[in-house]
This record gives structure tokens, C-alpha cells and sequence, in this order.
């Protein structure tokens, strides 16, 4: 069943705004390439995972936090050498980077990955960040496209997962604590209404990632679904030392 279509069928999973079911349809040669990566690794992450959503949150959630920090950095080092204003890229694409790497903060209280699952989290980050690194050095704006497909993927995955805990499937487990914090949810929140503000926060990265990419091919940005509300991260490392 496709996003939308669970949505529809169930009114109630709605979460936070995120547009389901919205896909910036590939025209060129850069956005098919784009898509065509995707779909395969769509294809290769259902095979593997099939309907084991936490592990696949879990091993996911790894690679989605590699292309902010990627983007960031090269955005950030054009801007040395070009000595001009960044326009918000670069603390976006950290945001994301750090939004990511607090989804697999939260999963990982849900569901702990498997020896092989660890060794490929390991692989995979090797082969990503320079597959990742040498495209957006060369081709940004395919970057970023590859970014908003894999994020529509996110949004379909997610609502899987939602379907899986309302069939009773997965257990609505409690929310775990970090995530109760992060995004400021009720004491009572349940992992349902995790993969709720998850979905949206992938929602919010798939719109800024697809208006990224138009922006660098002169096209108009789009609308973008609304971002959960985040605290902000208070540095700890002072308390520890
Ligand atoms: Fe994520
Ligand atoms: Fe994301």
C-alpha cells in the first residue's frame, strides 16, 4: 500500500503536516539517475529488512545522516574559498545531519541491530560517504535530488512502519526518554507518535532537499512540509570531563 493510500485509509495516523505521497517527478538525465539510484537501493533495503522496521530504521538512519554533514562541509569550504554568504545552507544541512543522527539515537532504545547489521552500518558508511562526497563535489544538484528521493522513501517506510504497529505487528512500545526530550512529547507518548514526528522531520528533509536542488537548477524551491518542533542539543561534554 502505497504512503498515501495508508493515510487515507487511516485518518487518524496522521501526524504533524507532512504531505504524503508528494514525488518531484525526475525530467533530466540528473534526476533519473537520482531516482534509478534510489529505487535500487529501495529494492536491495526490502529485501534485506522485508517488514523488520526497527532494524531497518536502525541500519537506514546511519546512512541518512551522512549527506548533511557531506553538504555542509562543501558548502562550507565554497564559501571559504569563494569568500561569499552561505545563505542558511550550511546550518540547514547540519540540522538535518544532527536530526538524522537522533532518529537512530531514538531507534536504537527500540531495536538493537544485529553482529552483521553493525558490520554492514560499517561497510555501508565507507562505501556512502565516498560515493556521496565525490557526486555532490561534482554534481550537487543531483546530490541533493538523490537526497529528496531517498527522503520520499523515508516517508513511505515510515507509514509501513505505522501500519505495522497498528496491526499490532510491531508493539506500541513507551516513547523512549531521548525522544520525549528531542522533540518535546508527552510523558505518556508511545512509539507511535515517534514515528509520527520521525515521518515529519523526513517529510521537512525531502521538501528542503528537492528545493535545494531546483535552487541550483534555477527552478522555483516549492513548497516544504513543516518541521516538528526540535530542543535545542545543550553541549554535554564539559559535565563528562
Ligand atoms: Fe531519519
Ligand atoms: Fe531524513
Amino acid at each position: 500500500m502505497s504512503a498515501a493510500a495508508y493515510d487515507a485509509a487511516n485518518p487518524q495516523a496522521q501526524g504533524p503536516a507532512t504531505a504524503l505521497g508528494v514525488h518531484f517527478p525526475a525530467t533530466n538525465g540528473s534526476d533519473r539517475f537520482a531516482l534509478g539510484v534510489t529505487k535500487f537501493l529501495r529494492l536491495f533495503a526490502d529485501t534485506f529488512f522485508a517488514k523488520r522496521y526497527g532494524h531497518r530504521a536502525v541500519v537506514l538512519e546511519t546512512v541518512a545522516a551522512v549527506p548533511g554533514m557531506v553538504g555542509a562541509t562543501l558548502n562550507h569550504l565554497k564559501c571559504l574559498r569563494r569568500m561569499e554568504d552561505d545563505r542558511g545552507w550550511i546550518r540547514t544541512l547540519m540540522d538535518e545531519a544532527e536530526n538524522e543522527r537522533m532518529h537512530l539515537m531514538t531507534f536504537i532504545e527500540v531495536c538493537k541491530p544485529t553482529a552483521f547489521e553493525r558490520f554492514m552500518v560499517i561497510a555501508a558508511q565507507w562505501l556512502f560517504y565516498v560515493f556521496f562526497f565525490g557526486l555532490y563535489l561534482l554534481a550537487p544538484k543531483t546530490a541533493h535530488r538523490l537526497v529528496g528521493y531517498f527522503e520520499e522513501e523515508a516517508v513511505i517506510s515510515y507509514t509501513h512502519y505505522l501500519a505495522e504497529i497498528d496491526e499490532g505487528r510491531s508493539e506500541n512500545v513507551p516513547a523512549p526518554q531521548i525522544a520525549i526530550r528531542y522533540w518535546n512529547l508527552p510523558a505518556t507518548a508511545t512509539l507511535r507518535d515517534v514515528v509520527l514526528v520521525v515521518r515529519a522531520d523526513e517529510a521537512h528533509h525531502r521538501d528542503v532537499n528537492h528545493g535545494f536542488a531546483n535552487a541550483l537548477a534555477g527552478l522555483p524551491q516549492g513548497p516544504i512540509a513543516a518541521c516538528p518542533t526540535h530542543v535545542e542539543l545543550v553541549p554535554n561534554w564539559k559535565a563528562a570531563a
